[in-house]
């Protein structure tokens, strides 16, 4: 059983400089790690796209959601990334990247509904790969099916993570929102 103090930094939510924590504090991946290489889906089956290859020399977000569609997701997740795309790009953002553990058909039909096809790559973690490599699993089984991908937003610059926010219960609507991490950028 992992120790209270593990727990409570598990339950943190920091992203200012000064209380960044690091990965041997913490067992999701975090500030100073280089993103796992995992491939995930784009539109379709065949759309592959390594994560390892996606933010070479570039400075990306990706955000997490536990699912397409799902009323947070829908109504305030990505619609947030898609109304402060502008201004995230301003700060020096490349690329926005929105993941979940759903199969790519889903992410493309959630990304056109919300006018966010052509802004921010809706990318399918089919299999939960990605979510098992960055260790953010979340079992929503009893509510969405199956072991879905903790809330979360994180910075990525050339590979390397330099920005971590991780939802304190893995659902909720705080410091992975979009305002929220634009402040920090
Ligand atoms: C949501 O509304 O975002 C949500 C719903 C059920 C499980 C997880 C998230």
């Amino acid at each position: 059983m992992a120790a209270l103090s593990t727990i409570s930094r598990r339950l943190a939510c920091p992203m200012t400089k000064r209380t960044l924590t690091t990965s041997s504090q913490l067992n999701y991946i975090s500030v100073g790690d280089k993103l796992p290489d995992v491939t995930l889906y784009e539109g379709n089956p065949g759309g592959k796209v390594q994560t390892g290859e996606l933010f070479a020399g570039k400075k990306g977000l990706i955000f997490g959601v536990p699912g397409a569609f799902t009323p947070g997701c829908s109504a305030t997740h990505l619609p947030g990334y898609v109304e402060h795309l502008d201004s995230i790009k301003a700060k020096g953002v490349d690329e926005v990247v929105c993941v979940a553990v759903n199969d790519p058909f889903v992410m493309a039909a959630w990304g056109d509904a919300h006018a966010a096809t052509g802004k921010i790559r809706m990318l399918a973690d089919t299999c939960g790969d990605f979510t098992k490599a960055l260790d953010m699993e979340l079992d929503l089984a009893a509510v969405l099916g199956n072991v879905r991908c903790k809330r979360f937003a994180m910075v990525v610059e050339d590979g390397v993570v330099t920005g971590m926010e991780v939802e304190p219960d893995g659902t909720g609507l705080t410091c992975s929102l979009a305002p929220a991490v634009l402040g920090k950028l």
